[in-house]
């Protein structure tokens, strides 16, 4: 069992798999009246911190929300900044590899540059037999276009006679989302003070637990996991039943 940091930590019922909006670069950069780029260079850093911590604990599935496909009406240098950090941190497999964490991306990856999309194949294809953390990237991600992406690949089928349309099943949608080879996150969590989903993981959230924090994400700690965590392991899901 992995080592306890925090005393009050269940070891034996670390969350499966957690989700993460990494919110608040923007502000942090502001406050210390720094571009905002910089925000997300420092969240780019405490994401590579988080994702280790999250493998030495025993986290099996990390999701991070690391551009939507709404960030793209963001100022054109702020996105070329995230985009410059996908790529530095993809070039540098040192980030994954002696880690022991398989890297994946889920979200709309066919309009993202071409040299990022070779990176990510490669990132992908040198960690997939990695056995610690999934560390799985959302990028040009949002909750609204997988499920239109799953309801369409349905309607093909329905259209080519291969499936009736009264047989379409919420597993159907599941195994037609971006994330089809994990479990339905069991905690997500949104630092910055914010209460918002801003269309992360929308269908697989059903029976989430949720840990909002006023923690602007590149001040995020692994001690903040750990309160996250803690929380969460004094709720009492029912999933619907009692
Ligand atoms: C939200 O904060 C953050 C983003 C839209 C981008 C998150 C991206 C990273 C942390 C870097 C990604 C790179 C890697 C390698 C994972 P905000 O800018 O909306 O903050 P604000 O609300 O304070 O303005």
């Amino acid at each position: 069992m992995a080592k306890k940091s925090n005393p009050e930590m269940d070891m034996s019922r670390i969350p499966c798999h957690i989700g993460i909006i990494m919110d608040g670069n923007g502000r942090w950069a502001k406050k210390r009246f720094l571009p905002r780029t910089a925000g997300h260079t420092q969240g780019a850093s405490v994401f590579k911190s988080i994702a280790r911590y999250c493998n030495k604990i025993g986290v099996k599935y990390l999701t991070v929300y690391a551009f939507s496909t709404e960030n793209w009406k963001r100022p054109q240098d702020e996105v070329d900044a995230i985009m410059n950090l996908l790529r530095r941190y993809l070039k540098d497999s040192t980030n994954f590899k002696s880690e022991n964490i398989k890297l994946k991306f889920v979200g709309d990856l066919e309009v993202l540059p071409q040299d990022i999309r070779d990176l990510i194949d490669n990132a992908e294809h040198e960690s997939e037999n990695a056995t610690g953390l999934v560390c799985n990237l959302a990028v040009n991600y949002g909750g609204r276009d997988e499920v239109v992406h799953a309801v369409r690949k349905l309607a093909k089928k329905v259209k080519d006679g291969e499936l009736d349309a009264d047989d379409i099943s919420e597993q159907m949608i599941s195994d037609n989302c971006y994330t089809n080879y994990m479990p339905d996150p069991d905690l997500i969590i949104r630092p910055s003070g914010e209460f918002r989903l801003s269309n992360f993981l929308l269908w697989q959230s059903a029976y989430s637990e949720f840990w909002f924090s006023n923690v602007l994400w590149p001040d995020f700690k692994p001690k903040h996991l750990d309160e996250a965590i803690i929380a969460y392991q004094q709720r009492d899901r029912r999933f619907g039943g009692v």
